[in-house]
């Protein structure tokens, strides 16, 4: 039976039908309020508009970001000055406040929200905000997305996709313990929304699965290409191989480190969970535990790179491997589609120590003389 909202009034007028209507469609679990009215008790969201990267010099801003690496420093004559940096889910951008001070550095803390209101300019070449009012916000005011990137894919949908992926696997121990990982609905709601990475590859909620599912796709279609490889240790261990990340970040504001994520590191954790898991299951032969380990600990590659032993199996090789074109073509696109869509080269990345080419193969100058 469809029961209608308890706030109806009564239908008199045309506002109440559609309210009744609407109870019907969207209606209370139990007698109570409708999904509608339910709704409209939630706190409203403060609406976001202007977004880190489309703010240019000379523009008055007047929005909400995430405050953080906020710093009081001294002028020469002894005035303070204040420092942070401002960040939405489209980057950050550098604030400074010259005026009122000590009002703006009691009002807020590293990691709250705050409204300011301000001016761009460029100074050594970047843009900084140079803020006249700033204000913190209540988080139940947020709307998070605005504040952290998320995966445009469903996760639901790579969630059913993976689950699909590991019931292929034939090995009747891996089979349960991937059935276990999969199926505990506490693992699999982090699992769903843990990042892949701070920065670099996957960096956004949905990132992690989104990587795993990739790797497992991956997996799937070389797997056969050679000989002699345990195809269903090669997909579980790149199932789990970085499950350990569901606890190396926390993202309630941005994407940062955890504590464990900083003393442990996922290869750690992720070794941690599987013991656990393992524990769990009846009879699950050492050797095989063993193995599958010996992936998640070594798919780093080396030593400088975070693993403690190399890969020495032919699944471990081929999933470290993997592993790195994965993150290298995912991470040099995501960088590549945020640099400037006209220019044919990108800005210098750090980290990979080079430009990058985004030009159409037989463009040159040379070519069109
Ligand atoms: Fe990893
Ligand atoms: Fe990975």
């Amino acid at each position: 039976m469809k029961i209608p909202c308890s706030k109806l009034q009564g239908i008199f007028d045309r506002k109440e039908v559609n309210h009744f209507l609407d109870s019907l469609a969207n209606p209370a679990a139990s007698y109570g309020e409708c999904a509608r009215c339910r709704g409209s008790n939630q706190t409203e969201k403060h609406l976001k508009k202007t977004f880190v990267n489309t703010i240019t010099a000379g523009q008055t801003v007047n929005d909400i970001f995430v405050a953080r690496d906020k710093q009081l420093a001294h002028k020469k004559d002894g005035d303070p000055y204040l420092t942070l940096s401002l960040a939405d889910r489209s980057g950050g951008i550098k604030g400074v406040a010259w005026d009122n001070v000590e009002a703006m550095n009691k009002a807020f803390a590293t990691g709250d929200h705050v409204r300011v209101k301000g001016n761009a300019v460029e100074y050594r070449s970047a843009l900084q905000l140079v803020l006249q009012q700033l204000e913190r916000l209540d988080p139940a005011e947020i709307d998070a997305r605005d504040f952290i990137p998320a995966t445009e894919r469903d996760p639901n949908q790579m969630m059913d996709r993976l689950i699909r992926i590991s019931q292929t696997v034939e090995n009747e121990h891996l089979s349960r313990l991937l059935a276990a990982f999969l199926e505990d609905k506490a693992f699999a709601d982090r699992f769903k929304t843990a990042p892949a990475a701070k920065k670099l590859h996957h960096a956004y909620l949905g990132g992690l699965l989104e990587h795993t599912l990739s790797i497992a796709m991956l997996i799937q279609a070389i797997a056969d290409h050679y000989s002699g490889i345990d195809k269903d240790l090669l997909l579980t261990g790149g199932i789990l191989h970085d499950i350990g990340k569901v606890y190396e970040f926390s993202y309630e504001t941005h994407i940062d480190y955890s504590d464990a994520g900083r003393l442990l590191n996922h290869i750690v954790i992720g070794v941690e969970m599987l013991e656990k898991k393992i524990a769990g299951l009846n009879d699950f032969p050492q050797d095989l535990a063993l193995v599958l380990k010996h992936m998640i600990v070594s798919h780093h590659g080396t030593r400088d790179f975070g693993s403690p032993e190399p890969p020495k199996t032919l699944e471990a090789i081929i999933l470290y491997y993997l592993d790195e074109l994965d993150a290298k073509v995912t991470g040099v696109r995501a960088f590549m589609e945020a640099e400037d869509p006209d220019a044919a080269w990108t800005s210098y990345h750090r980290v990979f120590e080079r430009f990058f080419f985004k030009g159409e193969a037989g463009n040159s100058d040379s070519e069109k003389d």
